[in-house]
């Protein structure tokens, strides 16, 4: 009887890691990944950053493949700066909802609707809100960026509310928002983390802009993820309240054992809502296996990619 033949699966390595290291080699490939992924992803990454510190490693590097360790649109940004680069990501699926809380269709209404702004988005949308954009921004230089445009010059900025009136806060300026969030940064309950604060006497709260304003109030230090981690290793305090995705908690216990992270608790005290769904979906054998099969890929109309390009140009260029 004749019986189909079945793709085959590569064995995995009971050794990740040398394995790994052996791929990077073979395929001359960088592994760059964010903080908020597990921690072994975390330690078999070649450079480990925020969204402007990745953008900026993916714009410098000169490995001919990029293995991405984050969600769709970061490596989608790695891509639009290295076209004709192989750039992996071991999770397809690994989106972002504040990125589908902005779909292409109605963004191009709400700007048309607005001709006299220009539109400022924040990294965490897809290709094609970028390619409507003049200028992008991480939560790193979105302040910095801000701060530039001349006072005059009516600002739409997209996807992220949160973020939106927090550098609204900063800069004194009125800008028209996109009502997108996070999901991860919305669940934080401010009376939990008030609580955890009254029985941390000297403990100080980091908190990501993408929070809500009410969590952001009680805040000691806003920041990036790069930006959390260095007041983290620079302050006197030894307890700290994380008001982000608790992935960068593994880098701030590495570079500050002696001190104690604490994740800030979501409204609902039975699951891990704080933990990103999305990044979590990238596990160290998808990423052995994406090294391995050279796939799944990025790929994306040319045109698309060419528009999307200028934007983040624009960007690396306004935050040096
Ligand atoms: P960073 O700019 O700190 O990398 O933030 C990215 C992100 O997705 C936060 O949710
Ligand atoms: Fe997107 Fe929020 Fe996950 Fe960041 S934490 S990747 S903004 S869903």
């Amino acid at each position: 009887m004749f019986t189909a033949a079945r793709p085959t699966t590569p064995q995995i390595p009971t050794d990740l890691f040398a394995a790994i290291a052996e791929l990077k080699q073979e395929l001359n490939a960088i592994v760059l990944a964010h903080y908020y992924q597990e921690p072994d992803i975390q330690d078999i990454a070649d450079y480990i950053g925020d969204s402007l510190g990745l953008s900026r490693q993916a714009a410098e590097t000169d490995a001919e493949v990029i293995v991405f360790a984050g969600v769709h649109f970061m490596a989608e940004t790695a891509k639009i700066l290295n076209p004709h680069k192989l750039v992996l990501l071991p999770d397809l699926d690994a989106g972002c909802s504040l990125a589908d809380s902005c779909p292409p269709t109605e963004f191009a209404k709400f700007k048309a609707a607005n001709p006299d702004h220009i539109v400022i988005s924040y990294i965490n949308c897809t290709a094609e809100i970028k390619a409507m954009s003049d200028i992008i921004c991480t939560s790193s230089n979105a302040v910095k960026i801000v701060n530039q445009i001349p006072a005059d010059q009516p600002i739409i900025f997209a996807p992220d509310k949160n973020l939106g009136r927090y550098v609204m806060e900063q800069t004194g300026r009125d800008l028209l928002l996109w009502e997108g969030s996070c999901i991860v940064h919305e669940t934080f309950s401010e009376k939990r983390i008030i609580e955890l604060k009254v029985e941390n006497p000297g403990s100080e709260i980091l908190a990501h802009p993408e929070c809500e304003t009410p969590v952001l109030s009680h805040a000691d230090y806003i920041g990036s993820t790069t930006a959390l981690l260095k007041y983290s290793q620079e302050s006197d305090r030894q307890t700290f309240i994380v008001a982000t995705e608790p992935g960068i908690i593994h880098q701030m216990e590495k570079d500050s054992p002696d001190k104690t992270f604490i994740p800030a608790p979501s409204t609902d005290e039975t699951c891990a809502c704080n933990e990103c769904p999305h990044m979590r979906l990238n596990t160290l054998e998808k990423l052995y296996l994406a090294m391995k099969n050279k796939a799944p890929e990025i790929t994306l109309p040319e045109a698309t990619s060419t528009a999307a390009l200028k934007p983040i140009q624009k960007m690396l260029e306004m935050s040096v």
